[in-house]
């Protein structure tokens, strides 16, 4: 059973106005007000909708997170079974900082299609090669680079690495430069990192390192919609996120998900823009209305565009 495209419009309506409510809030310094402004719109919209939905990424764990909390019901009730994975503002300081790529994400897919993740770190690779054993998080860098080239036929100076910038990845940015490999370091926003293997014309040829666990599992949504390749595999600080991980039917901790295992069956993807960035532009306000742009994948119809829309505040 595919999800109906009549959905479509309906989730572009949800991220936009998500991005409109954070958008009064970029620049001001404050990143949780930013944050519950989209939080807040993005429950609001989808809890309007005919939908049996049920959230398995949000804001948190019922204890912690009032609202989009992970297991909350969402919507009339009516309608098809939804898995819902929310990132109502990713890229917090971008917004809070009026920085470029604040985006509000969500993924949506039939019942018990999409991972539950936990809130915990994610180890990931992303490239459009879809051809098993030429990237796998198992290999080094330098083998994961070496056969990047053969497949693709270029010397590592003509291929692109897009990881963040963190002390984490030191060793393996040393590596890249080691090899001449091109850097695209990012300082947060990382479901937009992995998308830029998703079309040659932003010039990334492979995304890799370790970022939060739920935005990993959002960026496989829309890289299965562009049939490009991901795995991912949750890494754990603490034994009681070990524990949470387990309670939330993680039962192999070191298991590396392959994307079919993230993420299956038909799915919905939108990201819009709150602040422009690589992937869309940010909101535009123009007197009574506002301008969106929202990156939009459909699985099962093979669609995938960037549609931008005037909507009435
Ligand atoms: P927030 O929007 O929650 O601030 O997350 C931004 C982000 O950069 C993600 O894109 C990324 O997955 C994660 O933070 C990385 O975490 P850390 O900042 O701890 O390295």
């Amino acid at each position: 059973m595919a999800i109906d495209n009549k959905l479509i419009d309906q989730f572009i309506n949800v991220t936009s106005k998500a991005s409109l409510a954070a958008s009064y809030l970029v620049g001001k310094k404050d990143k949780i007000a930013a944050d519950k402004a989209a939080v807040d719109s993005m429950r609001t919209e989808l809890n309007n909708m005919n939908i049996k939905g049920r959230v398995v990424i949000g804001e948190g764990e019922l204890d912690e997170a009032p609202m989009l909390y992970i297991g909350e019901r969402l919507g009339s009730n009516n309608g098809p079974a939804l898995d819902i994975a929310v990132d109502p503002l990713e890229g917090t300081n971008f917004a809070a900082n009026n920085l470029p790529g604040a985006l509000s994400v969500i993924a949506v897919s039939e019942k018990n299609n999409l991972l539950n993740a936990p809130e915990t770190y994610m180890q990931k690779i992303a490239t459009s090669v879809k051809e098993k054993n030429v990237v796998d998080l198992d290999f080094s860098t330098k083998k994961n680079i070496s056969n990047l080239c053969d497949y693709l036929n270029k010397f590592p100076e003509n291929l692109y690495a897009c990881i963040m910038d963190r002390p984490r990845h030191y060793e393996t940015i040393n590596e890249l430069k080691q090899m001449k490999v091109n850097l695209k370091l990012i300082t947060d926003g990382d479901v937009s990192g992995a998308l830029l293997v998703t079309d040659q014309k932003y010039k990334i040829d492979i995304f890799l390192g370790i970022g939060g666990g739920p935005e990993g599992v959002l960026a496989a949504a829309a890289l299965d919609a562009f049939n490009c390749s991901f795995q991912g595999r949750f890494l754990f600080k603490t034994d009681e996120d070990k524990i949470r991980a387990k309670e939330m039917g993680i039962k192999d901790l070191e298991k590396k998900y392959e994307l079919n295992e993230i993420i299956s069956g038909d799915s919905i993807f939108c990201a819009t823009g709150i602040t422009s960035g690589d992937l869309v532009s940010g909101i535009k306000i123009k007197d009574d209305y506002f301008i969106s742009e929202t990156l939009v994948t459909h699985k099962s119809t093979g669609f995938k565009k960037k549609i931008k829309l005037e909507i009435k505040i």
